[in-house]
């Protein structure tokens, strides 16, 4: 396949922004980019397709989401985090079947693909997690996903599992789906959070991805400041403190928030290389705080862009997340802080080094895989200028998922002209309606 685009934003060591150029694509990677060539284009017509107002860019990674919590976008609005856990979340997530699982999942795949999210990292649920998986093969999206880990719960004590079922399951799991489609699927150990794993859930799922190679540790971290309380009134020690003290934090350990941290901590995130998912949108809706963002920039801590839930956002489009992730700290840091193309990176390459993904995906370089998007930036709301660095702007500051307009995944479209190959939009919300209305007669009940 040879994409003509107008321009391509590669992200590459560089950060080279091409023009006359395209990009020849063979197997699901990259092969080629070289300078336009019309004789070449008329030779290959079938193969050729012509995006000359379009921006081509890398696809968005997003370290941090629940599919299995778009269904309830809207229905936990206005809470602080425990009691949205406690009133909403736990009660729906449990009572989740394969149905309503599923539909949560195709709404939440579809809504990160037409704008332009190709790579995520999951968080799961408790049950019937072989549904998300089953949907992430079945949809060609490039994700790293688990089953979420929960063997204690006082805010919702039906939701949980015992310790040594979960571990089994997750040995299971992680034996049938990490590494699968062509490696696009991979395997995320995923314990809920401090205040709903024992020590030996924490420490046993760690262990267990070095079993794995390529899969992560994912989990939140340092959110809200009651659950900070509450984690220092029954382990007597800091959120990130604890995780050290019982040696489950390494560089393949992913953890979302990160807000309500302490310099102590952040020298241990520092020296253990762990990788921060900033989630902006979720922070400031649940009024968890404003995380120093530039801070972990500036001490060279990994950080990549999330929007988490559909509930604690209400949208999952990576605008929302770059545009805030800027914005937020320009009161607090000065305007110079999280310029544009930082942020922009930080949704891209950074967000693929976060998932040791950076060899494969995160940037348009020949022998990485054809994970592409194309913008529209000619809408009369885009900037007139003709500087190559306005682009990052206009994609950071001006954009919306409405920039979106096709979508691709290893060689493969699944947006193409603002259409999803995948799903039928109408057919996706009938369904939605219909598995929404019955699981809330199940919490009812
Ligand atoms: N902490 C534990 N579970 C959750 C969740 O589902 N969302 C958020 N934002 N924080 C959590
Ligand atoms: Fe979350």
């Amino acid at each position: 396949m040879i994409i003509v685009p107008k321009n391509i934003v590669t992200v590459d060591g560089k950060d080279r922004i091409l023009k006359n150029h395209f990009v020849e694509i063979e197997n699901g990677k990259i092969i080629s980019i070289k300078q336009n060539d019309e004789k070449y284009f008329s030779k290959n017509k079938q193969r050729v397709f012509r995006f000359d107002d379009l921006t081509l860019i890398p696809g968005f990674v997003q370290t941090h989401i629940h599919l299995c919590q778009t269904l309830f976008r809207g229905l936990a609005d206005d809470l602080e985090l425990l009691d949205w856990l406690q009133l909403r979340i736990f009660p729906y997530e449990n009572a989740h079947n394969k149905n309503s699982l599923l539909s949560s999942v195709r709404l939440g795949i579809n809504e990160l693909l037409l704008s332009g999210t190709t790579t995520l990292l999951d968080m799961g649920t408790l049950r019937h997690q072989e549904v998300i998986f089953e949907e992430l093969q079945s949809s060609g999206i490039r994700a790293i996903a688990g089953k979420c880990l929960i063997d204690e719960n006082n805010l919702f004590p039906a939701f949980k599992s015992d310790t040594e079922s979960e571990i089994d399951e997750i040995y299971q799991l992680a034996r049938t789906y990490h590494n699968t489609s062509n490696g696009k699927i991979k395997y995320g150990f995923a314990p809920r959070f401090v205040l709903s794993s024992s020590e030996k859930l924490l420490k046993e799922s760690f262990e267990m991805k070095k079993d794995f190679e390529g899969s992560l540790y994912h989990t939140h971290s340092s959110e809200n400041k009651d659950e900070i309380a509450e984690v220092k009134r029954r382990h007597k020690k800091e959120n990130i403190e604890y995780f050290d003290s019982i040696g489950v934090i390494d560089d393949h350990s992913v953890f979302a928030h990160c807000i309500h941290v302490n310099d102590k901590e952040t020298n241990l995130l520092k020296k253990n290389n762990v990788r921060v998912s900033h989630c902006p949108s979720s922070n400031l809706k649940l009024g968890s705080g404003i995380a120093n963002i530039p801070k972990y920039l500036q001490k060279g801590i990994s950080v990549s862009l999330g929007a988490d839930g559909a509930p604690c956002n209400n949208n999952l489009s990576v605008f929302n997340e770059m545009r805030l992730a800027a914005l937020i700290q320009k009161p607090v840091h000065g305007p110079l802080a999280m310029d544009a193309k930082t942020v922009f990176k930080l949704a891209t390459i950074e967000g693929a080094k976060a998932l040791h993904l950076h060899n494969e995906i995160g940037s348009i370089e020949v022998g990485k895989k054809a994970d592409l998007v194309l913008l529209d930036l000619n809408t009369n709301m885009h900037s007139m200028s003709e500087n190559d660095e306005t682009i990052y702007s206009d994609i950071v500051y001006t954009s919306s998922s409405d920039s979106v307009n096709s979508v691709m995944i290893e060689g493969e479209w699944k947006i193409l002209n603002k259409k999803s190959l995948l799903y039928d939009q109408k057919e996706l919300n009938q369904t939605s309606k219909d598995e929404l209305k019955k699981l809330l007669k199940r919490v009812k009940n």
